[in-house]
């Protein structure tokens, strides 16, 4: 019998809502037949966005929304995406497929998709191909209220009145895709063009976002921080989990070996060493702390799905990316004193995604599910907690992860909110909760299981739910409960 202990005298930190974001970019049908279908469409639309996708994720609780890319944000030029549409410049979309980018999708569209989901803004700018007076003049047509070039040009586009953006990232993946640049030289490049992202609203100070490091560089965070800790609120790290031994075979999404299964656990689990480091390398040079970790691509990135574009990352979803998304979401939350944000890779049709579409049908995936176990974290206080466990071993990997990992938080009300991940395959666990100096009078769960690879697709989309969890026995102080193999539990605890 495991022990799990949960403190609610110890109230760590604020869970921050954008912990709990999504990344949708301009590749493959992510942004067009994903979440936008246009006016025209004979898919139930408002103002060209899909409406069993928009309540979907209104009712998963998406709080923040990262746009336009990725490697397409530095390829991005904005004003290709205003005015009329039969206007609007064609583009090949050279990192995604080849494919026409028409411009449908737009700077006015995205703010409309922010207000149906009732979300946040996170923009991403271009500094790979763009210029400074480019990026400045975007932020001033989308923030600024009184009389400029820019603010008239949005009034003459429809919309009267600004938009809030409350995250701008300057550049993504400067290492890489965004240009290829070192850090020293991309550090000096973010003062430039940050000073041009103007506070034109005294009440929506822009939340700015350096580039941050690719998995386990840190020397990037260092160079990077050194240069931007003045002058950014947030970097920005990136990790895909990949069980593959490389990026040409990084591994089926449905068809994996129990070895695999653990070999993409254990590499998931890996984001906590990197969220460590990071944060020390980050307070090492800014101990004020000024400076928050983000996460704004995070998931695991399989091979395509058979027959499908090559460019465009869409891959099916199973339980073992639930276990996935159960696990980082517990250790984002366990990091929340450090960690302001995070965006899982993509919000639908590509990558990790929630949601997968064909024609005008649509599915949730297992990590939509376990998003919408979660959501009441959001904004809830982390709380001290702690869960005796095995170690799981993946020898391909040559890494391990704890067989159970949890969190633990409290809402204004007093309402204790415990997500458990049972990481096991095979066996279950049993566990002994104790809830400090709390008499329990009331405790409801709910559960995602399946075998490791089941899966929701357009035959059965309803093969992995969440269920009612009853196996559990409520103590004075606390609970006791068997999880079963490779699920996730949730507890409300009154
Ligand atoms: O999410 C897919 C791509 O992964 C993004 O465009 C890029 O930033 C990263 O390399």
């Amino acid at each position: 019998m495991e022990k799990y202990l949960i403190n609610p005298n110890h109230k760590i930190s604020k869970i921050s809502k954008d912990i709990y974001g999504h990344f949708s970019e301009h590749l493959g049908r992510c942004i067009y037949n994903g979440v936008y279908v246009g006016e025209n469409s004979k898919i139930p639309n408002i103002n060209g966005m899909r409406c069993d996708v928009v309540n979907a994720l209104k009712d998963m609780g998406l709080p923040v929304l990262r746009w336009p890319g990725g490697c397409f944000a530095d390829e991005y030029h904005w004003k290709d995406g205003i005015g009329p549409k039969e206007n609007r410049k064609k583009m090949v979309n050279t990192h995604w497929g080849g494919v026409v980018e028409d411009n449908s999708f737009g700077t006015h569209e995205y703010f409309e998709l922010c207000r149906q989901l009732g979300c946040d803004s996170y923009i991403n700018g271009n500094v790979g191909s763009g210029t400074v007076a480019e990026m400045n003049e975007w932020v001033e047509y989308m923030t600024f209220d009184g009389i400029s070039p820019m603010a008239q040009l949005r009034k003459e586009n429809g919309q009267d009145k600004p938009w809030k953006i409350k995250y701008f990232g300057v550049g993504n993946e400067s290492w890489g895709c965004g240009g290829n640049m070192d850090p020293e030289y991309y550090g000096c490049l973010y003062k430039r063009y940050n000073t041009y992202v103007r506070d034109y609203d005294s009440n929506n100070r822009i939340k700015r976002i350096a580039c941050g490091p690719n998995g386990g560089d840190y020397h990037w965070t260092r160079e990077v921080m050194d240069k931007v800790k003045h002058h950014a609120q947030g970097i920005a790290l990136h990790y895909y989990t990949v069980p593959g031994d490389s990026w040409d075979h990084k591994g089926s999404a449905t068809d994996f070996t129990v070895d695999e299964y653990y070999k993409t656990v254990c590499k998931a689990y890996h984001i906590e060493e990197l969220i460590n480091n990071h944060i020390a390398v980050m307070d090492s040079i800014n101990p004020q702390k000024w400076v928050q970790l983000i996460v704004d691509e995070w998931g695991t990135w399989y091979d395509v799905e058979p027959g499908t574009n090559p460019g465009f990352l869409y891959q099916q979803n199973t339980m073992r990316d639930a276990v996935v998304a159960a696990l980082t979401l517990n250790i984002f939350n366990k990091h929340s004193d450090r960690i302001m944000m995070a965006n899982i890779a993509q919000t639908v049709n590509v990558l990790q995604a929630v949601i997968l579409t064909d024609g005008d049908e649509m599915l949730l995936t297992p990590t939509y599910h376990v998003f919408k176990m979660y959501k009441e974290h959001q904004e809830n206080t982390l709380l001290g907690s702690y869960i005796t466990t095995d170690e799981i071993k993946s020898d391909s990997a040559k890494m391990s992860c704890p067989k159970l990992i949890e969190s633990a938080s409290i809402d204004d009300n007093g309402v204790i909110y415990s997500t458990v991940t049972n990481v096991s395959e095979t066996e279950s666990a049993e566990i002994k909760c104790q809830i400090a100096d709390t008499d329990v009078s009331e405790i409801t769960a709910e559960i995602l299981t399946g075998d490791i690879h089941d899966k929701n697709d357009f035959n059965d989309k309803e093969n992995v739910t969440v269920k009612e969890f009853k196996d559990f026995t409520k103590l004075a102080d606390g609970f006791t409960a068997v999880l079963p193999p490779c699920s996730v539990v949730k507890f409300v605890i009154k």
